[in-house]
């Protein structure tokens, strides 16, 4: 029995999708436990990939239980439309799909109130999904959890007063009134949609940990949009961190045994907010097609950056990571040299660990160490020493700098493309 946290280590987008679904076939149960569907995991099936943003992906797996604890916000139209997709597919959700009733729900005014604050002052760079608006109602007390949409008169009282409440900015765009109107004409549909999955998640996992089951908690985002710990304000509005797990689904830390973080072979970031390794050049431009790096909710081109070893730092300190899963590491072939980002310099000083002041954050540049490249395609290895040695050298020095042993290193979307370099008892 094993339970593993399974962490972004950047800003998302290091191909936590592959990883996770890698696992999840020796999973039981695949838990998430915060974000909405502001993510996006691109993966493969039947030889087609496709995209999941809330439902986990191990729901592929005919006989996996999948989970969304209490910490995920959850819009009920989003879940729906993705469980008709995956039914199109042949994949059935009754049975072993779970929702906990204490999650909190995006509703349309919440989209409306993200894209109100895109176009005001601080722009963020969110995906417009309404995923801060939902955790800000949740911490102000005025959120409606999917147990309180159950209940008929307990809704449209949250409604009303929320409505309410909300009616001066929501009237900038359109009509309150019309808003209630569809609201209330999407609900009976909605909340019977929903109500079968609903039920006491900690408990379901209470009683699996009895069973000796293998649980898999994965994380949506990266450590870096982390609300606490990231680049903020340009962050998410939850804790994508292990320690998220602990809150976002109900468990003790006593009751997890590893955690592990997906780390990509450079540095992606979508949205706004400082970057300190990006590149605004051709290699930048470069490592955007090679890499595919569009954003798999919004489409949008990410932005890319040599690979920062003090970012990685970071994540491994917050989340207490175990081992690193490298991916992507086929999409630096072909440059004479690759940089890792040590240190940041600002107005002449060395910081060796990340800054929280945004004005450094913002206007340090990193110090870089060169390590010569590799050329020639590595797609299809399968064994580490086999590797060029200077793509050996490069996964090496990644781990010394930043403190952690890479366990499994991805070279492609298919399960088949990973190398094994330990001794892979990630589910020991
Ligand atoms: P929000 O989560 O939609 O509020 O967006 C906040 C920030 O997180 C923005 O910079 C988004 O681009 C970023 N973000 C949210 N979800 C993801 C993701 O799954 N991958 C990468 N970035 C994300």
């Amino acid at each position: 029995m094993s339970t593993l946290v399974v962490v972004g280590t950047q800003w998302g987008d290091e191909g936590k999708g592959k990883v996770v679904h890698y696992l999840s076939s020796q999973a039981d149960y695949i838990v998430r436990y915060q974000g909405g569907n502001n993510a996006g995991h691109t993966i493969i099936f039947e030889n087609k990939p496709f995209v999941l943003h809330l439902i986990p992906s191990g729901i592929l797996f005919p006989h996996k239980k999948c989970l969304i604890t209490n910490g995920v916000v959850i819009d009920p139209e989003g879940l729906a439309s993705e469980a008709k997709l995956l039914k199109s597919k042949g994949l059935e959700l009754e049975g072993r799909f779970f929702i906990s009733e204490s999650a909190h729900l995006i509703l349309p005014y919440h989209r409306l109130l993200d894209e109100i604050r895109e176009n005001g002052r601080i722009r963020i760079g969110t995906t417009r999904r309404g995923i801060g608006p939902a955790y800000a109602d949740k911490v102000t007390r005025l959120g409606i959890r999917v147990v309180d949409y159950l209940e008929e008169k307990v809704f449209l009282d949250l409604l009303d007063s929320n409505l309410k409440e909300k009616a001066p900015l929501i009237n900038n765009i359109m009509p309150v009134e019309k808003l209630r109107r569809e609201i209330l004409a999407a609900y009976p549909k909605l909340r019977n949609f929903i109500k079968p999955f609903v039920t006491n998640t900690v408990l379901l996992l209470e009683e699996a940990n009895r069973k000796k089951k293998n649980i898999l908690f994965e994380s949506a985002q990266g450590t870096m949009l982390d609300l606490d710990f990231g680049t903020y304000p340009y962050v998410t509005s939850s804790n994508p961190i292990s320690g998220g797990a602990c809150v976002g689904a109900g468990i003790g830390p006593t009751k997890i045994n590893a955690v592990l973080g997906v780390v990509k072979a450079y540095t992606t970031r979508v949205g706004e907010g400082p970057f300190p390794t990006e590149l605004k050049d051709s290699v930048g431009e470069g490592l955007r097609e090679t890499g595919q790096e569009y954003g798999a909710t919004t489409g949008r081109p990410r932005r890319c950056g040599w690979f920062d070893a003090v970012v990685v730092r970071h994540a491994v300190r917050l989340s207490g990571i175990d081992h690193l899963i490298l991916t992507k590491l086929d999409c630096l072939e072909g440059h004479t040299t690759l940089k890792i980002c040590v240190a940041y310099k600002y107005k002449g000083k060395l910081i060796a660990e990340f800054p929280a002041s945004r004005t450094i954050q913002a206007e340090c540049t990193p110090v870089y160490e060169e390590l010569p490249g590799f050329t020639g395609s590595i797609r299809g290895v399968t064994a580490f020493a086999k590797l060029p040695r200077n793509a050996q050298r490069y996964v090496k020095r990644i781990e010394k700098l930043v403190g952690a042993p890479i366990e499994l290193i991805s070279l492609g979307r298919k399960r088949e493309e990973t190398i094994t370099v330990g001794k892979n008892h990630l589910w020991s």
